[in-house]
Parts: structure tokens; C-alpha cells; sequence
């Protein structure tokens, strides 16, 4: 039987893992210079020419859902709002049919800046969720880390994916040893005052070269610790291929106050679970964050190849997804490209 009869042949990898979740970068470019991702100075850009068009990422994403199986999409960049054609794009992958009927659910990774500007036009067109970066509330803090002074913006962001209904609005907070540990307490009240679902992650070697060390970096036991001291945490089951381990969060004296979670990628490493597969800008299929290989779709996708010619590419390339991330073995090597160039 082929591919084209039988959708939900999905995408299988060597160990057992069938990915649904497609995660499209589609910009390298941004607006802040967060320290455990990009150097002060940014990065060579892509070039223009090299970035796929909004008809080419739909069409791609249109062979992940309709040949591949994949059930949700989930935009990031760099900063996925500087990209133009955003709502379009979005608007168009809801329009396509999963294998269960129904379009993809279909998510953002943002910054936050500017997202009150376009929440309207990115709900109208059909996104559902946001999940917001924000690393500490003081705005010198802040301005230090993202290397930009634009905290009042992110927070106007926040607030305005609640307001538009985009529930639950989630923050992830990477947490860094003397830098904003600080920082985590007072996120958690502010999020859990406002309904948004916090998620402290663990720093990992994605960022400029040197920029990370195992030793300094804060495990996510000891934020759950740090919360403790304040809270009463009662774990929520359920994580199933999610990277983040969640609790419900209790004041001392038993009030139910929300929910808080940690992405703990490298202590408690989730790989045995993944179910992504990713797209960089530039048309290259990664098979993980730490891939050291990329597959090219760009150029069969200019020089005239099928769909389904894509689709086994795509098929072919996932097969070699590695069993895990490897952070901890002794030959470990980063990626070539850094966080902003391949997507949260
Ligand atoms: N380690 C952990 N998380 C990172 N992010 C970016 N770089 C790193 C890193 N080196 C996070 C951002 C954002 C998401 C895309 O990934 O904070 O929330
Ligand atoms: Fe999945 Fe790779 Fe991340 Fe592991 S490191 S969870 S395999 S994307």
C-alpha cells in the first residue's frame, strides 16, 4: 500500500517512537539576545533566499499532517512574530485534516513582544495557545539577560493571550545559577495569580559556544525545592510525551493556587517519549534539538518533488532519530546551529 492510502502510516523512528508534534522555526531572527542563546552581537543571518516561503512551509506542513500523521504544529523562531506572514500561515494549517479528523492544533513559542498587537489576527486565524519566554519580572534583570530593555512589553503580551482566551497561557522561565534564581519565586506568584501556567527549564548546551557548564547549571530539583519552601507541591500525573513534570500548587494553608511545572531536560532527560520532529527556516528536517545531521527538503521541494517523494524523505530521515540527547556522554558534542536557529 502507499503512503497516500495509508496516512497514518506515521513517522517511526529506530526506537519504538512515532512523532506527531512538528515544530516549525520561521525565522532565525529576534528581537532580544537572551545570553543562553544567542551572542550580543547575533548570528549571520540566514539568507532571504534560503528561508521558505509561507506557501513552501505550508506545503510542508501539509505533508506532515496529511501523509505523516502529525496532529499538532507548534511555531517558533528566533521570534516567530517577526514573521509577516504569520496568520496566514496559521490560518491556512487549519485548514488541513488530521488523521483524526479535524485541523492540527496549532501553537506559538514566543518572546511576547508585540503579541498584544497581533492576538486578534493570530486567534481570528485559528492559534489556540502561546507559550511566552520570560525569565525574570525585574526589569534590570530582564534588560540584562534578553540584552534588551522590553520587560513592560512581554508582560502586555501576557496579558493579552489571556484575555483573548488563548488558555492555558504558559511561561517558560530558564533558570541560571546566579542569575535569576531570584527570580523564581516571584514568578511563581505572578503567574499563579494570573492563571498562566509556569515552566522552569533546565539551561541546556544550546546557546553560544561555552556558554553552558553542567556544574553551574540549576537542576530542576533544586527550583522544586526552592518552591517548597513556600508552597505545598502535589505532583499531577499524566505527563505522557509532554517534557514537562507537573504540580499543583497549594499555599500553606491548603488553598489551591494553580499549577507549576519544570522541564528538567537534563537531569531527568524525556527522550524515551519524544514525539517531534522539527523544520528549521531554511528547509532543513531535524530529527532532534541535539541532531547533528540535517535532512535538506528545501531543495526537492524547489526542484519538483511530490508530495509523497517528500513525505518518504521526511519518512527516511526520522528512521535515524537517536535514541536520546546524550547531554551526559562523554563524546557529547552541541549542535551546529543554536537555539534561535532551530527552534524551541
Ligand atoms: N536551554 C533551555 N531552554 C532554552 N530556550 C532557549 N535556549 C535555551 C537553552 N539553551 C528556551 C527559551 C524559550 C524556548 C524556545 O526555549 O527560553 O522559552
Ligand atoms: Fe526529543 Fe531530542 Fe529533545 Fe530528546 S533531545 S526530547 S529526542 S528533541
Amino acid at each position: 500500500m502507499t503512503l497516500a492510502t495509508q496516512p497514518t502510516l506515521g513517522l517511526r523512528d529506530a526506537h519504538g517512537r512515532v512523532a506527531r508534534d512538528l515544530r516549525v522555526s520561521l525565522t532565525d531572527r529576534c528581537n532580544l539576545r537572551c545570553s543562553y542563546c544567542m551572542p550580543a552581537e547575533g548570528l549571520a543571518w540566514l539568507p532571504g533566499r534560503t528561508i521558505l516561503t509561507d506557501t513552501e512551509v505550508v506545503r510542508l506542513v501539509r505533508v506532515a499532517v496529511e501523509l505523516l500523521g502529525v496532529d499538532t504544529v507548534r511555531f517558533t523562531g528566533g521570534e516567530p512574530l517577526l514573521r509577516p506572514g504569520l496568520a496566514g500561515i496559521i490560518a491556512a494549517v487549519r485548514e488541513l485534516t488530521t488523521d483524526r479528523g479535524g485541523p492540527p492544533g496549532v501553537a506559538l513559542t514566543t518572546n511576547g513582544i508585540g503579541l498584544d498587537a497581533h492576538v486578534a489576527a493570530l486567534k481570528a486565524a485559528g492559534l489556540e495557545r502561546v507559550n511566552v519566554s520570560l525569565d525574570s519580572l525585574n526589569r534590570q534583570r530582564y534588560a540584562a539577560l534578553a540584552r534588551r530593555d522590553r520587560l513592560p512589553e512581554v508582560l502586555a503580551g501576557l496579558a493579552a493571550a489571556e484575555a483573548a482566551g488563548l488558555r492555558p497561557v504558559k511561561v517558560n522561565t530558564v533558570v541560571m545559577r546566579g542569575v535569576n534564581e531570584v527570580d523564581v519565586l516571584p514568578l511563581a506568584e505572578y503567574c499563579l495569580e494570573r492563571g498562566y501556567q509556569l515552566r522552569f527549564i533546565e539551561q541546556m548546551p544550546l546557546g553560544p559556544r561555552h556558554g553552558w557548564d553542567r556544574d553551574a547549571m540549576v537542576p530542576a530539583a533544586e527550583v522544586l525545592a526552592r518552591l517548597q519552601q513556600h508552597y505545598r507541591l502535589i505532583p499531577l500525573p499524566g505527563r505522557g510525551a509532554a517534557p514537562s513534570e507537573d504540580w499543583q500548587v497549594l499555599d500553606a494553608d491548603g488553598r489551591v493556587r494553580g499549577r507549576i511545572g519544570v522541564i528538567a531536560s537534563v537531569t531527568r532527560p524525556f527522550c524515551g517519549a519524544c514525539d517531534r520532529t522539527r523544520l528549521t527556516a531554511d528547509g532543513q528536517l531535524r530529527t532532534c534539538l541535539f541532531a547533528r545531521t540535517e535532512t535538506d527538503l528545501r531543495t526537492p521541494l524547489r526542484s519538483g518533488a511530490t508530495d509523497l517523494e517528500l513525505a518518504e524523505l521526511w519518512q527516511g530521515a526520522h528512521l535515524t532519530k537517536a535514541r536520546g540527547h546524550g547531554i551526559d556522554d562523554p563524546g557529547f558534542a552541541p549542535p551546529v546551529r543554536t537555539m534561535s536557529s532551530i527552534g524551541g
